[in-house]
C-alpha cells in the first residue's frame, strides 16, 4: 500500500464532509468515504473528480475556503474497509448498526472504530456486532461533534461555522489489539488543530456525560402538560427554557453524577471525575458565549450558541405547527441516551426518579416500553443500547473481560 495512514468515514451528512475533507488535506492521509444511505455515494462520487470546498468561519470573523479531495467515495464495504487503520463513524446513533455490520468481515486486526460522535452504547453495539474481531480492536468515542457545521451543496460545499475548544474522548482497547502510534495524538492529527482532544478516563464516563441527556427532559417538561392545540409558531428551545424543564434536566444529571460516584466506591481503582453536573459542563465549555452565568436555566436561555434554536415542530397546515416526537431529540436521544444511561444506573443501584419520570413519558411517544415501573425490563429494551440488553447484568461485566477500560 501507499504507507499513508488510511482513514474511512463512514456517512453522508453534514459532519462526514467536514471530517473526510479534512482528513483529505493531509498529505500523508489516504481518506475514503463509505456512505450507505440511498444514492449518497453515487451521487457524491459522481462530483468527486472536482473535490469539494470547506468553508470555515474563524471566530475573528473571516472565512477560510478549503479545497479538498477524498480519494474514494463508495456504497460498498468491500472496497472502502481493507487495509482502513481509522475508522470514522460520523451519522446519527439509529444508523450504527447497519455500518457494524456492513464492515465487519473487512475490518482489519488493530484498527481503531471512532463514534464521531460516539453516544451512549457506542461500544457496546461494536463489541456485540463485530464479535470475537472487537477484542482486536479499539474504540474510540467523542463526547460531541467537533464542530457546528452544514452542508450547504452535498458533494461540493459544506460550511464549518465553528470549532469546539476542547473535546472528550475515551478509549476502550482489545486486549489482543496492538497499535504503535498513540491513539489520541493520532486522532488529533486526523482532525486537526481544534478542538483539543482531551482523553476521557473510560467509556462509562463518557457516556455518562453524552449530551443526549440535554434534550428529552426539555421535551418533556416543554410538552407534557400541553393541550393538544396548535401553536401559531415554533417555540424556542433554549431560550424558551422554564425553571420546571431546568430542574428536570439538572435532576437527570445529578442522577448520572451520583452514579459515577456509586461506580466509583464499588470498581477499586476506576476514577469517574470526569462526569460532572451539566450546569458545569455549559460553564466549561460554553464560558465566553454565556453572559448569565448565575444558574443552569439562566446559563442555557444566555447561551449564543443556542440563538434562534426551536423546538422540532411539524407544519400541519399553514402556520399551525404541532410538535414532532418523532425527531432524534426523542428517537435518537431516548434508545442510545438516556436509557443507556439509566441502565448504567441500574447495574450501580442508584435510583433515578427524574430519569424513570422522562423515560416513562417519552417512551410513551415514541410508542416502546423501556421501562416498567423503575425497572429496565420493557419489551422494547432490544430496540435500545442500555447493557442490559448485551447481557451485561452485574456491574462487574461493564469492567472486566476482553477489554483494557483505561488503557493510556
Ligand atoms: P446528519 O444529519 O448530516 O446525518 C445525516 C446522514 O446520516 C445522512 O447523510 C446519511 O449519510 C446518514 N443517514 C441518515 N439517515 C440514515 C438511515 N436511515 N440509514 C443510514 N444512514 C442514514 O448528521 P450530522 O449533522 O453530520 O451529525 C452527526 C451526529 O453528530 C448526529 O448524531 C448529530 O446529532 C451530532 N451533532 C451534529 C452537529 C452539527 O452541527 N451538525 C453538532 C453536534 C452534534
Amino acid at each position: 500500500m501507499s504507507g499513508k495512514l488510511v482513514v474511512l468515514t463512514c456517512g453522508g451528512g453534514n459532519g462526514a464532509h467536514c471530517l473526510a475533507g479534512l482528513a483529505a488535506v493531509r498529505p500523508d492521509i489516504e481518506s475514503r468515504v463509505l456512505t450507505m444511505y440511498a444514492d449518497e455515494a453515487e451521487r457524491w462520487a459522481a462530483n468527486l473528480d472536482s473535490g469539494f470546498i470547506i468553508t470555515v468561519h474563524n471566530d475573528d470573523g473571516t472565512i477560510k475556503s478549503i479545497k479538498t479531495k477524498p480519494s474514494l467515495v463508495t456504497k460498498d464495504p468491500k472496497k472502502a474497509v481493507p487495509g482502513v487503520d481509522y475508522i470514522f463513524i460520523v451519522v446519527p446513533a439509529f444508523a450504527h448498526a447497519m455500518y457494524f455490520e456492513a464492515m465487519a468481515p473487512y475490518i482489519d486486526d488493530n484498527t481503531v472504530i471512532v463514534g464521531l460522535p460516539g453516544q451512549a452504547g457506542f461500544e457496546f453495539e461494536c463489541v456485540n456486532l463485530l464479535g470475537d474481531k472487537a477484542k482486536r480492536c479499539t474504540m474510540v468515542t467523542f463526547e460531541s461533534l467537533p464542530w457546528a457545521c452544514r452542508l450547504i451543496e452535498f458533494g461540493k460545499n459544506v460550511e464549518i461555522l465553528g470549532f469546539k475548544d476542547t473535546l472528550g474522548a475515551s478509549l476502550l482497547k482489545g486486549k489482543e489489539c496492538n497499535l504503535t502510534k498513540p491513539i489520541i495524538e493520532t486522532t488529533q492529527y486526523i482532525l486537526g488543530e481544534k478542538p483539543k482532544v482531551r482523553h476521557v478516563q473510560n467509556y462509562i464516563a463518557i457516556t455518562l456525560m453524552a449530551k443526549s441527556i440535554v434534550h428529552p427532559p426539555i421535551m418533556y417538561g416543554k410538552w407534557s402538560q400541553w393541550d393538544g392545540k396548535p401553536l401559531s409558531e415554533k417555540p424556542l428551545f433554549y431560550q424558551g427554557l422554564d425553571e420546571r424543564q431546568a430542574e428536570l434536566l439538572s435532576g437527570v444529571s445529578d442522577e448520572c453524577v451520583a452514579t459515577a460516584k456509586a461506580i466509583e466506591k464499588k470498581v477499586p481503582g476506576l476514577d469517574m471525575s470526569d462526569v460532572i453536573h451539566v450546569f458545569d459542563w455549559y460553564l466549561n465549555y460554553y464560558s465566553d458565549q454565556i453572559t448569565d452565568k448565575s444558574n443552569l436555566m439562566m446559563a442555557m436561555k444566555t447561551n449564543k450558541a443556542y440563538d434562534g434554536l426551536v423546538h422540532p415542530m411539524k407544519e400541519i397546515e399553514t402556520g399551525k405547527y404541532v410538535p414532532d416526537f418523532t425527531y432524534r431529540y426523542m428517537a435518537e436521544d431516548v434508545p442510545e441516551g438516556i436509557v443507556p444511561m439509566k441502565g448504567i444506573a441500574e447495574l450501580a443501584g442508584v435510583s433515578t426518579p427524574y430519569l424513570d419520570e422522562v423515560i416513562t413519558w417519552c417512551q410513551g411517544k415514541l410508542n416502546k416500553e423501556f421501562l416498567v415501573g423503575n425497572k429496565l425490563t420493557g419489551k422494547d429494551l432490544k430496540d435500545t443500547r442500555a447493557p442490559q440488553k448485551y447481557g451485561y447484568n452485574k456491574l462487574e461485566d461493564l469492567f472486566t473481560g476482553s477489554f483494557e477500560v483505561t488503557p493510556q
